[in-house]
């Protein structure tokens, strides 16, 4: 910020209004033809703003040139702030500069819904279309909780660095992704909008497709079937025994089998022993503990616990 309280002689506001338009048309015609990219300070609509926001202002604002924004034909700083006349215009150096009509940080900022909603004048299709009553605009989060439109780079756009815009609000799932047993996360191979949409979605959760089962099957399309016998808890919710995010008990599960099968399963022949993994009971006539409990417990034998195809696996050990 450099030339501001020194505007003693700015000009009548009719002067000002042709300056503008003259920017205007100078931008349509000199702005048209610029590369991608190219610096445009002084030479187009947004000369209105850059004459005082410079490049000498604390936070990076003239890098949004270097963004898609930027680059020629894209939106001016007042398609996003707004004309801001009061802002522009205001030559009372003993009262304070009211405020531009649109701002989305610091103590004047707009509310959450004039924020979205300057932003959905250009980006409501698309991966925004179910914004509208979604979990975050619903919970006060809007564009600029996540976006920094005036950086190069902006986090959440990168699978490197999203997390930590995520993180910045959710801690569970921050702690989650170091779990033992966890979605390659946190070494940035998946990022957590390979399973959220964080606009809004029609599935739970902002989940990317309409069920649980769907997201996963984007990945692990294996386990998707049709299985000649269907295992009921995998084909309604791998969350039955999975959790998404992190686990200590490998591979990303619930809990440890055998009890996570017993708590399904439990008053049939084998399955009955609610045991604590010491104190095995011995079946009748035996020696030893009944080896069916032990080890890899269930999954020794019900090995294709996801569903099977074999024309003999209806209890999944095959
Ligand atoms: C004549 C100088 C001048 C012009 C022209 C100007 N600004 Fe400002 N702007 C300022 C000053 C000074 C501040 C700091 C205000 C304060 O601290 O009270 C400011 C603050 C802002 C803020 C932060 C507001 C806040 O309350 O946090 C935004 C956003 C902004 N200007 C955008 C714009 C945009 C967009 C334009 C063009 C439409 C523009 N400005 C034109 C001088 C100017
Ligand atoms: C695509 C929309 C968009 C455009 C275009 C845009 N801005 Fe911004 N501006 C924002 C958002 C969003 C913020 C909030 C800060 C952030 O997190 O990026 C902001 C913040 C600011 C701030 C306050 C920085 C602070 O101290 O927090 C100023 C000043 C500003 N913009 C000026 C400008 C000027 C000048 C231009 C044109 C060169 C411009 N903006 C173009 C969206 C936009
Ligand atoms: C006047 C229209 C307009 C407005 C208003 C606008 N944008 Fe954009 N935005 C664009 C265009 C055009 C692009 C480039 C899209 C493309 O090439 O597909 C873009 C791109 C983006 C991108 C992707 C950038 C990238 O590198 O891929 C993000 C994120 C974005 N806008 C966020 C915002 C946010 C947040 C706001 C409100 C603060 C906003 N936009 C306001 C027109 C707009
Ligand atoms: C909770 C965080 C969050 C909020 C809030 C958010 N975004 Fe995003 N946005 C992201 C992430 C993460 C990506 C990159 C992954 C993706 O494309 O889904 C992204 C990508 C984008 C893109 C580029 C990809 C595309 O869809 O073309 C645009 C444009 C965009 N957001 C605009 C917006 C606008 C406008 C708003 C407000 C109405 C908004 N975002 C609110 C996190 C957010
Ligand atoms: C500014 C804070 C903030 C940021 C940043 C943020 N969120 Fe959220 N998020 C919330 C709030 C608040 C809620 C609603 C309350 C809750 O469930 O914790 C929420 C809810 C959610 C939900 C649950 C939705 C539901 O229907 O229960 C998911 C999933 C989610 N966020 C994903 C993300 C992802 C992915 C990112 C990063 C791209 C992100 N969030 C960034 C604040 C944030
Ligand atoms: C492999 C897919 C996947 C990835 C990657 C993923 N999630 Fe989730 N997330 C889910 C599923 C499935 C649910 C719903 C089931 C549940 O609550 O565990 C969920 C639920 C959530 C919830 C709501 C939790 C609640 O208790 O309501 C939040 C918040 C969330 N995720 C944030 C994130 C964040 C932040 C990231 C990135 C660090 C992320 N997720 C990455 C699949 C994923
Ligand atoms: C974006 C792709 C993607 C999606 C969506 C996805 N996964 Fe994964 N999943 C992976 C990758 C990559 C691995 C790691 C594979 C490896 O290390 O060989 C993995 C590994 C796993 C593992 C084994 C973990 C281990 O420690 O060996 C389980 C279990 C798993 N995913 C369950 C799920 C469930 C349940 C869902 C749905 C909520 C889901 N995945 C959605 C990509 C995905
Ligand atoms: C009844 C409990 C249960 C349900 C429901 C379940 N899983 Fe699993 N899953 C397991 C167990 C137990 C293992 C470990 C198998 C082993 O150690 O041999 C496993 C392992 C995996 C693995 C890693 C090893 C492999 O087989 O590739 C992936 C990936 C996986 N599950 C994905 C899913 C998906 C996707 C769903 C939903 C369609 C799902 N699971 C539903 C219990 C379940
Ligand atoms: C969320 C509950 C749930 C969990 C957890 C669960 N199952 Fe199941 N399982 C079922 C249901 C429901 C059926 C179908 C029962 C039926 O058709 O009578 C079934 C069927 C079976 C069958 C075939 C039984 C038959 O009568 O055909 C076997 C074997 C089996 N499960 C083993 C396991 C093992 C091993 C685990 C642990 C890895 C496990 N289940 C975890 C709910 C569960
Ligand atoms: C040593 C191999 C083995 C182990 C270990 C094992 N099972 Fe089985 N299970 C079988 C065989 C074989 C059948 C089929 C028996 C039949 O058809 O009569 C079976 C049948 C079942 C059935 C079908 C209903 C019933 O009771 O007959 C269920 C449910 C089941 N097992 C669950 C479990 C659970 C839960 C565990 C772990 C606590 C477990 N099994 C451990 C081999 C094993």
């Amino acid at each position: 910020m450099s030339r501001i309280s020194a505007n003693p002689s700015w000009p009548h506001p009719l002067i000002a209004g042709i300056a503008l338009l003259c920017a205007t048309l100078f931008s349509a015609i000199v702005g048209a033809a610029d590369a991608p990219g190219t610096l445009r300070a002084g030479t187009s609509g947004d000369a209105v703003c850059t004459r005082c926001h410079d490049a000498n202002e604390k936070k990076p604002i003239l890098s949004i040139q270097r963004t898609r924004h930027g680059v020629a034909s894209q939106p001016g700083c007042q398609a996003c702030h707004g004309s801001s006349r009061g802002h522009v215009l205001h030559a009372d150096d003993s009262a304070p500069r009211p405020p531009p009509d649109f701002v989305f940080s610091g103590v004047n900022k707009s509310t959450v819904e004039v924020q979205s909603r300057t932003c959905l004048i250009c980006h409501s299709s698309g991966k925004r279309s179910h914004w509208s009553g979604s979990a975050h605009p619903g919970n006060d989060v809007t564009c600029a909780s996540c976006h920094e439109v005036h950086q190069p780079q902006d986090k959440a756009l990168s699978k490197e660095t999203q997390r930590e815009v995520c993180f910045t609000c959710h801690k569970t799932q921050r702690a989650q992704i170091h779990y033992l047993s966890s979605h390659p996360i946190a070494a940035g191979k998946i990022a957590c909008s390979d399973c959220h949409n964080p606009h809004g979605s029609t599935g739970p959760k902002l989940l990317v497709k309409n069920t649980i089962n769907e997201t996963c099957f984007n990945c692990h399309a294996e386990k998707r079937g049709p299985f000649l016998w269907e295992h009921p808890p995998a084909s309604d919710d791998c969350s039955n025994c999975h959790v998404a995010h992190g686990s200590n008990i490998a591979p990303l599960l619930k809990v440890r089998p055998p009890w996570l099968c017993q708590g399904c399963h439990a008053g049939t022949q084998h399955t009955t022993p609610a045991f604590s993994g010491r104190n095995l009971p011995v079946p009748a006539g035996g020696t030893a503990p009944s080896q069916q409990l032990l080890l890899r417990a269930c999954l020794n034998c019900h090995s294709a616990i996801h569903g099977s195809n074999h024309p003999s696996g209806p209890r999944f050990t095959r």
